[in-house]
């Protein structure tokens, strides 16, 4: 199995990695925080209802040695894939594993050059921690992708005096300080153009409270029609007011995590995704009206009842309309007893809000 760059990244460190016949699963070097947060957000159903979903953690190595085992051939020119993943692979869990090929940005020339990708090490001077995540984008024909950074704090209560001093400044400076959201980075797919037109971290920055709605609408600025676009601000305003209230019943402190915001660009994708989704909700209106049916009949449905099991899987939406998740834990702590995270739930009232008025003036019910 080969891992690739993410393509469709728009915020964070390079080095976000994705893997699978698809690319759905990322491959994201972490610290030891994000992977304990992930870890324990078993113990949080709720919020972990909004996280992408989590298989596991796998250490890549870039180690010369481990590297020439994978590549080595045997009598019959063949890669010695069994001794490869050996030594390649110190540590997977939750996911069945291929054959991995190591990090194509390691210079095999020159060892001693540093990689592209930064990376946290953590257990031997050669490996890499990473934790493995269901890819919000799989599902998408073209992705519109916004990373909205959360909070009115941004560093760790343990950062060095002059990361809190730096961090402190950022906030004062951009939206984060008064509204607790700064657009980190998006890209918007120009059906006209068949391009994604692609919006920088200093953009982000640059935004003022007086302007953020304009950052807003360019997110929104994919061509499909106002009916269209009503309906994906529409769907963020449900996601936003669900997600507000769960996050005002969590104990935790997140710094520096995000809402990572998605809506289908493409019309046709667009369409088609909408239409599975009323497909599947006739399926199950359906299937409850045959259920309330069977009741009052005996045990000899319970074969008729497995085969439309069957049939419903079948019917899974393969096409999304939009998706909110919150990423990036390399900064939250699950606090029990200390209350949920004012400056976060301040960011979700502020984007609330924002979306609301959007509804309003450029969207409005009867266009
Ligand atoms: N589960 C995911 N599905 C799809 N895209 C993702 C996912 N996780 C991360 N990404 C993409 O990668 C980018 C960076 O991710 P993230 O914010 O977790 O890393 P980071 O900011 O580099 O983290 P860190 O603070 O740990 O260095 C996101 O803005 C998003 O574009
Ligand atoms: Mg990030």
């Amino acid at each position: 199995m080969k891992l690739n760059p993410l393509h469709n990244q728009v915020g964070g460190h390079d080095g976000v990695l994705s893997m699978g016949e698809d690319n759905e699963i990322i491959v994201k070097p972490s610290l030891p925080q994000e992977l304990a947060f992930y870890e324990e957000s078993v113990l949080h159903p709720e919020l972990a209802a909004w996280m992408p979903a989590y298989y596991g953690s796998l250490t890549l190595t870039r180690d010369p040695a481990a590297i020439a085992a994978m590549t080595a051939t045997n009598e019959d020119g063949a890669v010695n894939s069994e001794g490869a993943v050996a030594a390649a692979i110190k540590a997977f869990n939750g996911y069945p594993v291929g054959d991995f090929l190591p990090l194509n940005t390691f210079d095999q020339a020159n060892p001693d050059k540093d990689p592209e990708v930064p990376l946290p090490v953590e257990k031997g001077e050669f490996d890499d921690e990473c934790i493995c995540l269901e890819n919000v984008s799989h599902g998408f024909t073209k992705a519109c992708v916004l990373d909205l950074k959360l909070g009115t704090q941004l560093f760790d209560d343990n950062a060095s005096e002059e990361k809190k001093a730096r961090l402190g400044a950022v906030s004062d400076n951009t939206t984060s300080g008064k509204l607790g959201i700064r657009l980190t980075g998006f890209h918007v797919y120009d059906g006209e153009k068949e391009e994604f037109v692609k919006y920088s971290k200093q953009h982000g920055k640059s935004l003022t409270e007086a302007t953020i709605l304009e950052g807003f609408r360019s997110f929104f600025a994919a061509k499909l029609g106002p009916q269209r676009m009503r309906l994906v601000v529409e769907r963020f305003v449900n996601d936003l007011t669900d997600f507000l209230a769960t996050i005002q019943e969590e104990e935790l402190r997140m710094r520096s995590s995000s809402l990572l915001m998605m809506y289908e660009g493409d019309v046709e994708a667009f369409d088609k995704g909408v239409l599975e989704e009323q497909g599947n909700i006739a399926k199950v209106v359906e299937r409850a009206q045959a259920h309330l049916e069977r009741q009052d009949d005996d045990d000899e449905e319970d074969e008729d009842e497995d085969e439309d099991d069957e049939d419903f899987e079948d019917e899974e939406v393969k096409q999304k309309v939009t998706d909110m998740r919150l990423i990036d834990f390399a900064h939250s702590t699950w606090t029990p007893g200390m209350g949920p995270d004012e400056g976060v739930v301040l960011g979700v009232k502020s984007t609330l809000s924002l979306f609301e008025q959007l509804l309003v003036t450029d969207y409005p019910e009867d266009e």
